[in-house]
């Protein structure tokens, strides 16, 4: 059974993707700086019957994941990563979803990341032993947590033809979402950007679903 690791599965994004993990045969272990408070609400998500999500911190979850997902906003990562160094193994995958945006009176910004794109600031920082993925950058976070039909397409993009099938495999665990593949690492950088797009086509048009479907693909 593939175990998935969800550091901050509390928040927006990492609880979407745990409840949605939930329903396959997946392992699910959400990672919490507060376990205590994790746990109770954990608690509150409905699960599938017989289905249980386990809490714990960072490092544990990070020492017990298959695939180890970063859910965090861009400016906790430096501190996290830190940590995660001492933890991780070089059999796990990390899988990076995070977007390096910021509301500064709630208007949108790309925050300047020197290495290029979120998921290379995070490469940079990890073992070199370890593999990774990004994926997930562009999903809503309402849609998942809300169990809603998702219909569309979510890019991968990882260090090897090996990290990007099994991140590919993660995403087509969620009904209604088709893995495309857009090669190395360094591409996160055009699927951020793309996600930025996403949220200023939903204030544009007072929306809040934006996603992307490819066409044109075999
Ligand atoms: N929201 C979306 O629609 C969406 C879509 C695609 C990608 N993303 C990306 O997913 C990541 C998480 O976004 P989100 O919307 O889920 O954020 P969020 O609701 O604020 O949740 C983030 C989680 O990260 C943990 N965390 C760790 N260090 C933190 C810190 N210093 N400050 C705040 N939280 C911290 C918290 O969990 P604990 O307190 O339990 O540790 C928190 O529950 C971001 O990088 C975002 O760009 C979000």
């Amino acid at each position: 059974m593939t175990s998935i690791a969800i550091l901050g599965g509390t928040g927006r994004q990492g609880s979407g993707l745990a409840r949605r993990f939930a329903r396959t045969d997946a392992r699910v272990i959400v990672g919490s700086r507060d376990p205590a408070r994790a746990r109770a609400t954990v608690a509150g998500w409905a699960l599938p019957a017989a289905k249980t999500i386990e809490v714990t911190d960072y490092a544990d979850a990070a020492a017990h994941g298959d695939v180890v997902v970063l859910a965090v906003p861009f400016d906790a990562l430096d501190p996290l990563l830190a940590e995660l160094a001492l933890h991780i193994s070089t059999r796990s995958l990390v899988l990076d979803v995070t977007v390096p945006v910021a509301f500064p009176n709630g208007h949108m910004t790309m925050i300047d990341v020197v290495e290029g794109s979120a998921s290379e600031h995070i490469r940079a920082r990890l073992p070199a032993g370890v593999a990774m993925a990004a994926a997930f950058k562009t999903l809503p976070a309402h849609l998942l947590v809300e169990g809603a039909p998702l219909d569309c397409d979510e890019f991968v993009c990882g260090d090897t033809i090996e990290a990007r099938a099994a991140a590919a495999a993660l995403v087509q665990r969620l009904p209604g979402v088709r893995s495309v593949d857009i090669g190395p690492l360094s591409r996160a950088r055009f699927v951020e950007h793309a996600t930025a797009l996403a949220i200023a086509i939903n204030r544009t048009h007072k929306i809040h679903d934006a996603r992307f479907r490819i066409v044109g693909l075999p």
